[in-house]
Formats: structure tokens, C-alpha cells, sequence
């Protein structure tokens, strides 16, 4: 039995909802409270058993690299202050068993593509794939750990879903599923962006995903889709035609800091639970708005 020791993070996209803050920065690297998006996501696969982090970096890769890379003259001048709670921050961003690995897409030719990019790194295993920008926020086990037990039974690929309103359905890829039990169900079809009033789930899959290798296969020959672009979902769609996919509603709150309002939500939760601010944050919030 193989088990998920891969995640792959597609870092590529061109993130223009947030221009100019992602001009010469991705937008993974955008700050929540303290930490980048990117390390909430790394540490959330780290936690489900990832062992290599494979990202999917487009032209500004520099950033991502370097915060998980050593920070030798940080470090340094650090331990000379003797900022040793800092200095121990800056060195545990990653466990030492962790490997980094960096692959570059050269065009934003879509998520699909991205992932794509991957299969030298993959090569014939089970993956994850993880979207940094959907921030998500788990009491116990996180996101992608649920998945993992998930995928551990039944050994086949397994989608992070959430209920969305209906009118925002053209927003996201759309499941209609089979329901296996409270939050598991077996995909009957997918679709990728659908027009509102076209399909009667409200399923949507999220930035969540444990793949079978065999979406390599799909991916190499399918065309572009919606938006132009290489479609992750597209690949899904024929997956499915030949073994069994899996939907899974996961236990957490989900924060879409791919766009402006989401971002800004995820903020004001993570600081009202950050211990260094929770506080002052909330007393601030309710002397304001009250
Ligand atoms: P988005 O659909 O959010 O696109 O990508 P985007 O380009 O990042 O942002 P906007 O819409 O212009 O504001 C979903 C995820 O897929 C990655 C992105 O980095 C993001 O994590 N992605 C997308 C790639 O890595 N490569 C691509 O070609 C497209």
C-alpha cells in the first residue's frame, strides 16, 4: 500500500485579483497575521505525512524558495541579538525530513498544466495537491490528513469538497456524487465552472485533491477548457471514466484568500485566534465597530 509522502503546490498563477501586491511577489506569499499563506499550506501536508513538497513556481520563484531555504545571515544576526524565540521560528519552518523540490512552469497555461509539470517528481505515485490560497482552518486533524485516511481506505483519489451557494457555483469545479456515508460520496460526474442553474449540486471542489499517477495520463492529452486554460477538472472528468473517484466534505473552515474579502476574513479569524495578538485584536474590533 502506497501512502501520500508527495505534495505538489502550484504556485504559478499569475494571482491578478491582487495586483499590485502580487507584481513581483506571489500571492502564496501574502501574509496571514505573521506567516505566508504558503507555510500554513506546507505545514498543513507536513502534518497528513508529506515528505517532499514539490512547487509549481512561475516566473517570480524566488520568494517561496528562499523562505523555506536557510536563512544564514538571519539566523546569525539573530543569535547574536539572542532573539532565541525568533531565531527558533526562522529555523523550524520546515522539520529536517522534509525536502524541498522547485519546478518551474514556464506558462501559466492553467492548473492542470501546473500539476502536469509534477510527474517528473511524482512519477508513479499517489500525490496531493494543495492550493495555498484556499486557507483552511481545522480544529483537530487538518484538511488534508482527513483525506489521507480517506485515500488510506480506499486507495483511490479523493477531492476536498464545500457546499457553496448556488449562485457562485460557476465559481468553482461542480460534483455530483453518491453518498457514501455523512461526508464521503463516490463522484458521478464533474464539471468546471458551470453557468448557475445548469447543475443542481452546489458541491464544489476546493484546493484539495489526492490523485491516483493515472491523472497523468489525462492531463498529457486533454485540451484547453474553460477560461482558456488547461483544467485540472478536465482531467478529473476522464479519470473517472476509468476508476472510481471519491468526494469528501472535510471538517474546517475554509477561507478563499484568492480574492480580496476572503483574504481579508481569514486575517481577521487567524489574528482573533493568534495568541501574541487575539486580545488587544478583539478588544480593538469591538471598541471600533460596536
Ligand atoms: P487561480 O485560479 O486562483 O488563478 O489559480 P491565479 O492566476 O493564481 O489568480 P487570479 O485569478 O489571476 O487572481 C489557482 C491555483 O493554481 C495555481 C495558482 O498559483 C493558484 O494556487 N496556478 C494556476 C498555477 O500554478 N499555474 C497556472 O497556470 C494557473
Amino acid at each position: 500500500m502506497k501512502s501520500i509522502k508527495k505534495a505538489v503546490f502550484p504556485v504559478a498563477g499569475l494571482g491578478t485579483r491582487f495586483l499590485p501586491a502580487t507584481k513581483a511577489n506571489p500571492k502564496e506569499m501574502l501574509p496571514i497575521v505573521d506567516k505566508p499563506l504558503i507555510q500554513y499550506a506546507a505545514e498543513e501536508a507536513v502534518a497528513s505525512g508529506a515528505e517532499v513538497l514539490i512547487f509549481i513556481v512561475g516566473r517570480s520563484k524566488r520568494a517561496i524558495a528562499d523562505h523555506f531555504d536557510k536563512a544564514v545571515e538571519l539566523e546569525i544576526g539573530l543569535e547574536a541579538s539572542g532573539k532565541q524565540q525568533l531565531l527558533e521560528i526562522v529555523r523550524e519552518i520546515l522539520p529536517p525530513h522534509v525536502a524541498c523540490v522547485y519546478i518551474r512552469q514556464s506558462e501559466a497555461l492553467g492548473l492542470g498544466h501546473a500539476v502536469l509539470c509534477a510527474r517528473p517528481v511524482v512519477g508513479n505515485d499517489p500525490f496531493a495537491v494543495v492550493l495555498a490560497d484556499d486557507l483552511i482552518n481545522a480544529s483537530e486533524q487538518g484538511c488534508l490528513a482527513q483525506m489521507v485516511d480517506v485515500y488510506n481506505e480506499h486507495q483511490r483519489s479523493v477531492l476536498g469538497i464545500e457546499r457553496v451557494p448556488h449562485e457562485t457555483v460557476n465559481r468553482y469545479g461542480i460534483v455530483d456524487s453518491i453518498p457514501i456515508n455523512e461526508r464521503l460520496s463516490t463522484i458521478n460526474s464533474i464539471v468546471e465552472k458551470p453557468a448557475v442553474g445548469t447543475v443542481s449540486s452546489n458541491a464544489a471542489v476546493v484546493g484539495r485533491y489526492i490523485l491516483t499517477p493515472k491523472i497523468f495520463e489525462f492531463l498529457e492529452k486533454i485540451e484547453r477548457g474553460a477560461g482558456n486554460e488547461i483544467q485540472l477538472t478536465d482531467a478529473i472528468a476522464k479519470l473517472l471514466e476509468s476508476e472510481s473517484v471519491f468526494a469528501y466534505e472535510f471538517a474546517g473552515k475554509r477561507f478563499d484568500c484568492g480574492n480580496k474579502l476572503g483574504y481579508l476574513k481569514a486575517t481577521v479569524e487567524f489574528a482573533l485566534q493568534h495568541p501574541e495578538v487575539k486580545k488587544e485584536f478583539k478588544a480593538y474590533l469591538e471598541n471600533t465597530f460596536s
